[in-house]
């Protein structure tokens, strides 16, 4: 176990990874972002599909916010610590904090977010840090931190605003209001939404899916499609090239 708030089960070529710590509607820290992004780098080319989902009633409600009270959450850093600690050293503590969100577009498998119930502030940040999200009816996410003062800052803003362009992610962070499965599914937050009791069985069949189809195009396929957010028409077609002719050559070189 890499977190005592992170489940992870590997059945071949499928790892799911579940946020595990129900009582609290799967709150996040600090140490479990950076449990995160270790998982994500320890992707490895046996693993095709990644799930990430939460146990209980929430996908997750986002930071833990007795990180906001003098109390804090025991073994983790205190927000006012991490205010006091100057803008440099605030910085870079937050750079480490993205790392469990924005690693994941690295890692070669293809991630899926399970969203069930709440997925709030970061954890609607760690539905976007996913390639592919699948929701239950039941599911909504808001984008809370402006509530607290303060702007989602956990890799989600880039892949928000690509998904439903500008003015409904601004519309969305400013007001911090809930937008339902239904509404995510019409904007292009969620590549689908189904009733609840099916949730595991639409995810089941999405990576049934990824599984039926090559294995090396996938891997090439989720880097070329990433790439084509930021690259010009030129760069994206060079891009399509240099992940292609490793394919065709292997093509070629397989038995008919
Ligand atoms: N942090 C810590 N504990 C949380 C939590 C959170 N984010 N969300 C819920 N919990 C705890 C509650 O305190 C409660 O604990 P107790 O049983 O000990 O009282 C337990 O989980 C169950 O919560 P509720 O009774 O409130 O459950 P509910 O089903 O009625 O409501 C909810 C669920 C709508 C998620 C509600 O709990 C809620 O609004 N939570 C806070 C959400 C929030 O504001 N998150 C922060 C967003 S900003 C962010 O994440 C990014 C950032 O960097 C600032």
């Amino acid at each position: 176990m890499t977190h005592p708030h992170l489940l992870v089960e590997t059945h071949g070529p499928v790892r799911t990874i579940t946020l595990n710590n129900p009582d609290r509607r799967n709150a996040q820290t600090p140490s479990l972002w950076a449990a995160l992004a270790d998982e994500a780098r320890a992707v490895g080319d046996d693993i095709r599909v990644v799930v990430l989902r939460g146990a209980g009633v929430s996908f997750s409600a986002g930071i833990d916010t007795a990180m906001f009270s003098p109390e804090g959450v025991p073994g983790e850093e205190r927000m006012d610590q991490i205010a006091a600690s100057g803008v440099d050293a605030a910085e870079r503590a937050i750079a480490t904090y993205q790392e469990g969100f924005t690693a994941w577009a690295q890692c070669p498998a293809v991630v899926i977010a399970q969203v069930h119930g709440h997925a709030i502030g970061a954890g609607f940040q760690l539905a976007l840090a996913a390639d592919l999200r699948v929701a239950a009816l039941d599911a909504w996410f808001a984008m809370r931190e402006t509530s607290l003062g303060l702007v989602p800052d956990l890799g989600g803003t880039g892949p928000l605003v690509h998904l439903v362009g500008y003015a409904r992610a601004l519309e969305m962070c400013a007001t911090g209001r809930p937008v339902t499965a239904p509404e995510a599914h019409s904007i292009g937050l969620v590549n689908s939404i189904v009733p609840a009791a099916n949730l595991a069985e639409a995810t089941q069949s999405l990576v049934d899916g990824i599984l039926f189809t090559s294995r090396d195009a996938v891997r090439a396929l989720k880097p070329l499609l990433r790439a084509a957010i930021d690259n010009d028409a030129a760069e994206q077609a060079g891009a399509e090239r240099s992940a292609q002719v490793p394919l065709l050559m292997g093509r070629t070189a397989s038995p008919a």
